[in-house]
């Protein structure tokens, strides 16, 4: 069996555990600083097994030897939102936490894929991808399966359609200035353009952006984490069975829409080799002017990260 590392073993991490373990993609190590913790969730975890169904081996420590020789690291450690937060208000303790998972990854797993997941997240994806050292395909952000997750839940609800008929296109940062596409959103294959009117789309959209907003101010403790950790496995399911599948995903862009050095959501390829490929779109004027903001607010907190360094 393959081997997946989850670093944090807090809400995302633990869920992200549970469905690896539960969809048996892999054996799964979960890590924390918190002694009890991770042992505590993966000993729980193990005893569901028999009725769950899966032999997948769970193992809580806080240490990263077990860890060593993963296929996949997916790094949910770090500190979530709480109510009047943004993603950006959490840099300064996410960085230093990710800085010092990535070190330690790096030296247990050296061919591992990153799947980064703390927030604020293309920021985050710079600290890994620098701290590590990794090749560009092995260092990826989940940030577009989960907006566009939100995006189709809020069409299949507007039009009562099977979310299974939904895909959506979001371009972008995670953040509030991440770019859905609804020319290239559809059901059953008809852009959501013919089926909503423009004040039914741009409601939708607007609910997308503040998505991560709206449960957070929910659940006052927290933010979300089973469609986090849901999209996280997605990606690593992908990866895992060398699928080539077509997913969002912050990736480093070395040129493509016109964005030199910088994480940001795009479509790409994911397959054994982590982002095979980035798959380019021409866009609108108003789209590219809109991917160009969010480009821009990416460089500030990147630029927020090196004067904290
Ligand atoms: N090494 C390992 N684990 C760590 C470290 C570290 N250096 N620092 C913190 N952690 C652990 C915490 O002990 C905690 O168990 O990370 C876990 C985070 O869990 P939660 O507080 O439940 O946060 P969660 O909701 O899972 O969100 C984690 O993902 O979606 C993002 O914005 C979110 O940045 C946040 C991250």
């Amino acid at each position: 069996m393959k081997k997946v590392t989850v670093v944090g073993a807090g809400n995302v991490g633990a869920t992200a555990a549970q469905r690896l373990a539960e969809k048996e993609l892999a054996d799964v190590v979960l890590v924390d600083i918190i002694e009890g913790i991770p042992q505590g969730k993966t000993l729980d975890l193990t005893e569901a097994a028999p009725i769950e169904k899966h032999d997948a081996h769970l193992t809580g420590t806080n240490t990263y030897e077990a860890s060593k020789g993963s296929d996949i690291v997916i790094i949910t450690a770090g500190i979530p939102r709480k109510p009047g937060m943004s993603r950006d208000d959490l840099i300064s303790t996410n960085a230093g936490i990710m800085k010092s998972v990535t070190e330690q990854i790096a030296k247990a797993s050296p061919k591992a894929i990153l799947i980064i997941v703390s927030n604020p997240l293309d920021a985050m994806c710079h600290v890994a991808y620098d701290t590590s050292g990794f090749p560009k395909n092995r260092v990826i952000g989940m940030a577009g399966v989960l907006d566009s997750a939100r995006f189709r839940a809020f069409i299949s609800m507007e039009l009562g359609v099977s979310v299974e008929n939904t895909h959506a296109f979001v371009l972008g940062g995670h953040g509030d200035t991440m770019v859905p596409l609804p020319r290239y959103s559809t059901v059953a294959g008809i852009p959501i353009t013919e089926l909503l009117s423009k004040d039914r789309i741009d409601a939708i959209v607007e609910r997308t952006r503040n998505g991560g907003a709206e449960i957070v101010s929910l659940l006052k403790t927290g933010s979300a984490y089973y469609a986090p950790a849901s999209a996280a496995v997605e990606m690593a399911e992908a990866i895992l069975k060398d699928k080539k599948k077509i997913l969002p995903c912050a990736a480093y862009l070395e040129g493509e829409y016109g964005i030199q050095g910088l994480f940001i959501g795009v479509p790409v390829k994911l397959g054994k080799n982590g982002i095979e490929e980035i798959i380019q779109i021409t866009l609108a004027e108003e789209e590219q002017n809109a991917l160009k903001n969010s480009a821009d607010a990416v460089q500030d907190l990147v630029e927020t990260i090196k004067k904290l360094q």
